[in-house]
């Protein structure tokens, strides 16, 4: 695992608001320390770009446009990755299915965040499915990414009842609150090594990082 100044140096992928990229980077320096970002990289033009420049964080813009086939574009996007440094990939609202030759590349290095309770509700609409199916809990995974959608092991998840009163709006609104807890709060422990990650299998070597957090009511973390 390549460290530089002792600190984990993570890409991330994006493609469009970047939330979850942002809340990565407000808790770098917070209680989830021992990483850095060091590449912010979107697919198309995203507004997270902006919010990452405004942050002062390296971005690039690989514009799946511009390139004549899927390989040749994913061929860029793992130099630039590359050349940054980084040594693990969170994707964090990236809209294109990588392919197996890219997850090869950086293998047991890409994680995912998914707005659902992996198994339940691998894909889109996630949000509308849990409500159509009058679910009782939904929430959000962080995994590992593996050539088959949504369906790497998965590392950590936070649970939270669904309401009655829940819309749309208001569950995926609630859920994007923890997701922007969740996903700093698993690199942070990757960087410490309080979660390992050996040959695909999820070992938390320490759950103490999590004493001190603060969650929404009736929310549970769940450790992979
Ligand atoms: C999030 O809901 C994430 O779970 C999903 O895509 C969305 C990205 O949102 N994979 P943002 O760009 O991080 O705001």
């Amino acid at each position: 695992m390549s460290r530089a100044d002792g600190q984990l140096k993570i890409a991330v992928l994006i493609s469009g608001r970047g939330s979850n990229m942002q809340a990565i980077a407000n808790h770098a320096g917070g209680h989830c320390t021992g990483y850095k970002i060091c590449l912010v990289a979107a697919n198309k033009p995203a507004e997270g770009l902006s919010v990452a420049s405004e942050a002062g964080l390296p971005t690039t813009l690989i514009d799946h446009k511009k390139y004549n086939s899927k390989k040749e574009h994913e061929a860029a996007l793992a130099e630039a990755i590359e050349a940054s440094g980084a040594s693990w990939i969170c994707l964090a609202g990236y809209m294109a299915v990588l392919s197996a030759d890219f997850i090869a590349r950086f293998e047991g290095k890409i994680i995912n965040i998914h707005p659902s309770l992996l198994p339940e509700y691998k894909g889109l609409h996630t949000h509308d499915r849990a409500l159509a199916d009058k679910q009782k809990f939904h929430g959000v995974s962080v995994h590992l990414v593996t050539p088959v959608l949504d369906d790497g092991e998965v590392i950590a998840q936070m649970r939270m009842p669904v309401k009655n009163v829940d819309t749309l709006e208001s569950l995926s609104a609630r859920v994007l609150v923890l997701e922007h807890i969740l996903y700093p709060l698993v690199i942070g422990a990757l960087a410490s090594g309080a979660v390992t990650l050996d040959t695909g299998q999820v070992h938390w070597q320490d759950t103490s990082i999590t004493n001190t957090l603060s969650l929404p009511e009736d929310t549970t973390l769940i450790f992979g």
